[in-house]
């Protein structure tokens, strides 16, 4: 079919309608988006560009990938939405079913929602009723989601401004942020050994008693790309059963694939009480889910919770071909592909004075920027964030047709999310994108 080119729509022309016609959450636009395929995006001036980010870690199986979207038209031409928990329907039915085979261990039954955001509102209310008990703890740096609830659990300032009061009875405990930790030169045993007293010291001081569930990312997203050592989401665990609640594994953004295996928890070998999962599940389409085994999920009673949209037939249909997909070989190639960018970053890290840290696992990467030249920055353990620097580079990334994410809790990291079926050459034109970048913003002083 011929492509249809509209020539009275262009990319200022749709800055202009947000402007005009959306509410102003999100000042700082990327590249407008008409039509994208694999890892290419196209705006509405026919430029390409190269996408390292995925729509914030979600097209996994890459843009408009066949399989998913025959699946889904084939459901459009069944029915569009019967709500999933008032008439029985087959996706619904035959994804959960798949999601007790995929998910570790014993999870089996499956609450299905719309977002990232709900799946981590739902799972704190199913801890609450099966434990009995209301407390929570997250990780200092996390990110859960924005509506009441998971911005309680979120534990960074700049998302709560003017927005206070949150959920009660949240605490925060540090996040196994090596770089920056007192305790970075120690080894990975001693590291969570330290780094989880803290938690109990934070359950001591912070909490009455009524711990329901400590919430964790088995690697944090917008943190900065955080990955903890071995062994420490087993240790959570084992606090968690010590004080009678439940470990929740936010999998919204690490999951499906996007660490080199289906869930980042996987890399752990502990079985969260409940996952939590969103974003690359239906390769874009909106769906969320918690997954918990039949003993907890069985807490809930009829009517503890609903959804009028969650567990959509079309969703639901994508979201099985999605997870085909990433077994047939996308989550493969996002191993492959992950080790060989991680040696790439490393490289740079080693190359460039700028560049703090390189981190990640599988296709989820990122680089932290600073400013060696001014002095140690918080807690005077690392050299100070540079969130300018980083910026810049993101921004002549752009210029150059590639679409990388900025962020992390200093803002100073560049996040490279692409989609998991990314090849050897898109991430190669990356990673020299990247190089001639950081050259550039030397060269220019900054
Ligand atoms: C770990 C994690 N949890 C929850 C969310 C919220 O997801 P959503 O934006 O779909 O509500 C995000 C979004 O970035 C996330 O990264």
């Amino acid at each position: 079919m011929a492509r249809q080119t509209d020539t009275t729509v262009t990319n200022d022309g749709i800055t202009d309608q947000y402007e005009e016609y959306l509410m102003p959450i999100w000042k700082d636009l990327h590249v407008p988006v008409k039509r994208a395929t694999g890892c290419t995006l196209e705006d509405f001036e026919g430029n390409e560009y190269l996408d390292l980010f995925s729509g914030i870690a979600v097209t996994n199986v890459g843009h408009g990938d066949d399989a998913v979207v025959e699946a889904a038209k084939d459901q459009l031409d069944e029915f569009v939405h019967g709500c999933t928990y008032v008439h029985p329907q087959g996706p619904a039915a035959e994804l959960a079913e798949r999601l007790a085979e995929v998910t570790p261990g014993d999870l089996q039954k499956t609450f299905f929602c719309n977002s990232g955001t709900e799946s981590v509102e739902g799972a704190i209310k199913l801890a609450r009723k099966y434990t009995g008990s209301k407390e929570v703890i997250a990780l200092e740096m996390g990110f859960h989601g924005r509506t009441l609830g998971s911005l309680a659990l979120t534990g960074n300032k700049a998302y709560k401004a003017d927005m206070a009061p949150t959920i009660n009875d949240v605490a925060h405990t540090p996040a196994p942020y090596r770089y920056r930790s007192p305790y970075r030169d120690a080894d990975d045993e001693t590291f969570v050994e330290r780094t989880t007293a803290d938690l109990e010291r934070v359950i001591g001081t912070h909490t009455a008693d009524d711990l329901a569930a400590i919430v964790v990312e088995p690697v944090m997203g917008e943190g900065g790309i955080i990955v903890p050592p071995t062994g420490y989401l087993r240790r959570l665990k084992e606090i968690a059963r010590d004080h009678g609640a439940l470990l929740i594994a936010d999998e919204v953004q690490s999951g499906y694939g996007r660490t080199g295996e289906l869930f980042a928890s996987e890399h752990y070998d502990a079985v969260p009480d409940i996952l939590t999962q969103a974003k690359g599940i239906a390769n874009g389409l909106p769906l969320g889910a918690f997954t918990a085994p039949a003993e907890i999920a069985d807490a809930f009673d009829s009517g503890d919770h609903l959804s009028t949209f969650g567990g959509n037939p079309v969703a639901c249909a994508a979201a099985l071909a999605t997870i085909d997909r990433l077994e047939d070989e996308v989550t493969a190639n996002a191993r492959e592909q992950g080790a060989w960018l991680s040696e790439e970053l490393a490289a740079l890290e080693a190359e460039y004075d700028v560049v703090g840290e390189a981190r990640g696992i599988g296709l989820m990467q990122g680089l932290e920027f600073v400013d060696p030249s001014a002095g140690t920055g918080p807690a005077g353990i690392a050299p100070e964030p540079d969130a300018e620097f980083a910026k810049h580079v993101g921004n002549y990334l752009r210029e150059q047709g590639i679409v990388a994410g900025v962020g992390g809790y200093y803002k100073n990291v560049l996040r490279l999310q692409p989609p998991l079926s990314i090849d050897r050459e898109g991430l190669e034109r990356g990673v020299a994108g990247i190089r001639d970048a950081i050259d550039a913003e030397l060269e220019a002083g900054r």
